[in-house]
């Protein structure tokens, strides 16, 4: 019966919309202009891009191998109440699978805190970068961390794992913005069982580099992963595709001011590289006006110039070498074969993963915006400030 119950609970899951979850180092900014040498090979006369579409309105990104999916989540949630819950009535929502925007905001899977409770993963990674509101992360293993506001989170799913994803709410006056990026980054076939794990990158390890060198100006790009010129990013989980640095994954926030301006160098690797243009832009890309909503492919062995036309904004970039291999997906897995993915369920249904040790399915971890991680070695870390 016990068996039975978790696999109709799984398949429930999946069928509520799992898919559409997702759907120190040194802080200091970094101006390169100084110590860098001007890449010789820049071309400016010849355009870089390969294709553009407008990007749903709602929902999951398209994406490239190795990436298998990114969301925006951009969540203008109302004033809270002392249990961390939006103080206002959640009649006409359909709770538990919300995904509405209603009134600029939406529960997810969240029955009185909006979020995603307890679901499992396995064979990838994610990567959650926020930029504003704070995430409760639960897991199968123990594990539990409070982060936001300009912080990542890089989880190896591997072998598997339970976690939940809650958006605990802690302005009681104003509103209470949630913004972040969840990317969903494949594992090669030789380490989608390896032991799951997370890593935290809180908001002053992660690298941000102002440069001016190629005419760049006013711009700032958070280099979550990757290498920008002769500046490597540290960050990347050690079983990540985006460890092996001939990969070239590059996960970077672009934020340009008004008139900002930005050239993306070349690269040799044969990566694949994608510009996510946010709503509300208005950008020129080689010279080509881009809107807001739209995905731009573009040849990584050409260099790309990026001006903005419009109000201050960010551009998403996601980069990589493809791992070229088989996917299958089924809701929260993703393996090579149909047989692997059969095996998840089985070996899901017999331990879940590790089991879940929380009281309840959307746990949340106090009332106070503290930041914390207890990683799933049991130690516990915080942010320097
Ligand atoms: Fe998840």
């Amino acid at each position: 019966m016990k068996s039975e119950y978790q696999r109709r609970r799984l398949l429930k899951i999946i069928a509520g919309g799992i898919l559409s979850i997702m759907g120190g180092l040194f802080s200091a900014t970094n101006n390169l202009a100084k110590s860098k040498q001007t890449r010789k090979n820049m071309k400016t006369n010849e355009t870089s891009i390969l294709s553009k579409i407008n990007l749903p309105e709602t929902g999951p990104w398209p994406t490239e191998d190795p990436f298998l999916f990114c969301v925006h989540h951009n969540d203008d949630y109302p004033a809270a109440k002392d249990d961390l819950s939006p103080n206002i009535l959640l009649s006409g929502r359909n709770l538990g699978n919300d995904f509405s925007n209603k009134d600029g905001w939406s529960m997810y899977h969240g029955q009185k805190i909006p979020g995603f409770p307890r679901h499992p993963h396995r064979g990838f990674e994610t990567l959650t970068v926020v930029s504003k509101g704070f995430i409760d992360h639960a897991d199968s293993l123990g594990a539990s961390a409070r982060y936001g506001d300009g912080d990542a989170q890089w989880l190896t799913a591997g072998d598997g794992i339970n976690h939940s994803e809650m958006f605990p709410l802690f302005s009681q006056n104003g509103n209470n913005k949630l913004d972040f990026f969840q990317i969903w980054l494949n594992l090669p076939s030789y380490n989608k069982r390896v032991e799951p794990n997370f890593e935290m990158y809180w908001e002053d390890e992660i690298p941000k580099i102002s440069s001016n060198l190629n005419g760049n100006k006013n711009v700032l790009v958070e280099i979550i992963t990757g290498d920008y010129l002769d500046f490597s990013s540290p960050i990347a989980p050690k079983n990540s595709w985006a460890s092996d640095k001939k990969n070239d994954v590059a996960v970077w926030i672009i934020r340009l001011d008004r008139n900002g301006k930005f050239a993306i160098p070349d690269t040799k690797s044969g990566a694949k590289r994608n510009l996510y243009v946010l709503k509300g832009s208005n950008m020129e890309i080689d010279g080509q006006n881009i809107s807001g909503g739209s995905m731009v492919s573009l040849d990584s062995s050409k260099n790309t110039v990026i001006k903005n036309l419009g109000r201050k904004t960010k551009i998403l970039m996601l980069q990589g070498v493809p791992i070229n291999e088989p996917v299958v997906k089924y809701g929260p897995f993703v393996m090579n074969t149909r047989s692997e993915i059969e095996q998840a369920f089985y070996d899901y249904n017999r331990t879940e993963f590790g089991g879940w040790k929380w009281g309840n399915s959307d746990p949340v971890h106090g009332t106070e915006p503290e930041k914390f991680a207890k990683l799933i070695s049991g130690k516990i870390i915080k942010p320097r400030k």
